[in-house]
């Protein structure tokens, strides 16, 4: 049969007030870029004639401008999962614009499967290539396209010829069996491919093919500066002397490393190390760091759900595609962020907290325990599963008004159970086999910016009087918090009113 072009206005008008929609991509990476334009359109207009128009979006990670950007700022989302990072969207969920609730990404798709969210009425696909029997090369990033295609009742399919090469042979396809049938996920290394380079769809269920030439839009990183650049040099040389130690096989293990500079500059870090050995990745997304430790032979292989490369370094990677091509898998978020397989391989999980507390809990995703930043993405996946789960940040935020290690965190993400190694600026504090007092003394001795460290040894005492296994004082636990916000400087905070 053969497939319709159409456009990107007549796409969207196949959506349908109140339709769930799910996209293709992980990251901007493989996510579709101008049917939302459209759709975001029809919207307005909508609202306009007084009708109502909003969709629940289901996306593999955060995306782009032309989805959340766009769709958030036509007002068009009723229910949104599972992770977002645009500022527009971040508002809406701050300001109950839309529902928005975070999910593991490991279990968007199982989730869609197992029916918990309803049925899936349109996804929109972006493909590299396509051929009539409804075999799909994907873009730079999977997310939960398989599971999409299975799905959906209706698919709209994006075809970017934006890249100039193709992405076959990058993509390895495949979707678990559910329970009660489920089997083990057979990867045995980071380089084992389990799965399909294609993705297979029923041609009956696809509306019509919309081209596309844009790129993901993806802006360069920022040089890592001094900050991250320390926490970069501390956790390399914290690996490098528990390889000295025997603690971690002299083989290595692979490497997961989250998102943002900080995520990038520890990478970078880990390259210029001589001490740290050759390595391999399995992680969700791939920086450009990634790339250039693949060029000079510092990182052998990676096992990823996006190529989240900058405009430019995408470029490069197109040039260049031969070498790569046996050096980097991508698979279904539900793959890269397994917890059985991030068990089995024994994984290095490098994350970055917004605050964590004394004893060693984590919050990753909510400014002052209220406002949403981005969701908690792959970050517990890997952490509650890795051999050793490594959280990090600047010691600082905003100038030295905000701490990020508080006396207890104002949203955990990450329990004290899930995290063995914390890393800042000032250096690396290792929880490993510590009872909480232990931990308390560790973190406060290593990682506290010393403007803080004072404020922090005041709290751990003023706790202990209280005595308890995790002593806090119940009354001054948010103190620094509260101080914030009616200061604007936690600094201020005076344990002495608690005593
Ligand atoms: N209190 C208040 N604000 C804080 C803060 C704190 N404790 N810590 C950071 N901030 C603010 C920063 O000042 C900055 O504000 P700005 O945008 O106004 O400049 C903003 O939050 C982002 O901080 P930054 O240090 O630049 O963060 P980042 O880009 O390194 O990202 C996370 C950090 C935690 C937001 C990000 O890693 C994330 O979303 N993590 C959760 C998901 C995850 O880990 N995914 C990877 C899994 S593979």
């Amino acid at each position: 049969m053969s497939i319709p072009f159409i456009t990107a206005e007549e796409a969207a008008s196949y959506i349908k007030n109140g339709d769930t929609v799910g996209f293709s991509g992980f990251t901007a990476s493989g996510t579709p870029k101008v049917v939302t334009v459209a759709l975001a359109k029809r919207a307005k207009e909508l609202h306009e004639k007084g009708e109502p128009f909003k969709i629940n979006l289901f996306t593999g990670a955060s995306t782009n401008d032309h989805v959340d950007g766009e769709l958030a700022r036509a007002d068009a989302i009723n229910m949104r999962t599972p992770y977002q990072s645009h500022k527009d969207s971040r508002n809406l969920a701050n300001n109950n614009g839309m529902h928005y609730f975070d999910v593991h990404l490991s279990h968007m798709s199982q989730d869609l499967r197992y029916g918990f969210y309803g049925p899936i009425d349109v996804a929109v696909i972006e493909v590299t290539e396509m051929s009539p029997n409804g075999e799909l090369i994907l873009g730079a990033g999977i997310g939960m396209t398989p599971t999409l295609a299975q799905m959906a009742k209706k698919v709209i399919i994006e075809y970017s010829s934006y890249y100039k090469t193709s992405f076959r042979g990058f993509h390895d396809n495949y979707v678990s069996l559910d329970p009660p049938h489920r089997r083990e996920i057979p990867i045995y290394k980071p380089s084992d491919r389990i799965g399909s380079t294609v993705v297979k769809i029923d041609p009956a269920k696809i509306i019509g093919v919309v081209p596309s030439n844009a790129s993901e839009s993806i802006k360069p990183f920022t040089a890592p500066d001094e900050t991250s650049q320390r926490i970069g040099d501390h956790i390399s040389h914290f690996l490098a002397e528990e390889l000295k130690k025997g603690k971690l096989p002299k083989e290595f293990l692979p490497i997961q490393s989250g998102v943002g500079n900080v995520a990038n500059a520890v990478l970078y870090g880990l390259g210029e190390n001589p001490e740290v050995p050759v390595f391999e990745m399995y992680t969700e997304v791939i920086q450009d760091a990634v790339m250039h430790l693949m060029e000079e032979g510092k990182c052998k292989f990676a096992s990823t759900c996006a190529l989240t490369f900058s405009d430019d370094a995408m470029t490069h990677f197109m040039e260049n595609i031969d070498f790569f091509r046996d050096k980097i898998l991508m698979r279904p978020g539900e793959v890269s962020n397994h917890p059985e397989v991030v068990r089995r391989l024994g994984l290095i999980a490098m994350n970055t907290a917004l605050e964590f507390d004394i004893y060693g809990n984590v919050n990753s995703t909510h400014v002052l325990g209220t406002k949403m930043m981005n969701g908690i993405g792959g970050s517990a996946d890997f952490s509650r599963n890795a051999y050793l789960s490594i959280f990090s940040c600047p010691s600082i935020q905003k100038g030295g008004k905000i701490s990020a290690i508080v006396p207890m965190a104002s949203h955990i993400d990450h329990s004290e159970h899930s995290v063995k190694i914390l890393a800042t600026e000032q250096g690396v504090a290792d929880l490993r086999g510590l009872d909480p007092v232990q931990r308390a003394q560790t973190i406060i001795e290593n990682c506290v910016h010393p403007m803080y460290k004072d404020l922090m040894w005041d709290y751990l005492k003023l706790a202990q009087k209280g005595g308890g296994h995790t002593p806090h004082n119940l009354g001054a636990a948010f103190a620094m918090h509260q101080t914030f916000q009616q200061t604007g400087d936690m600094a201020q905070t005076d344990f002495a009113k608690f005593v």
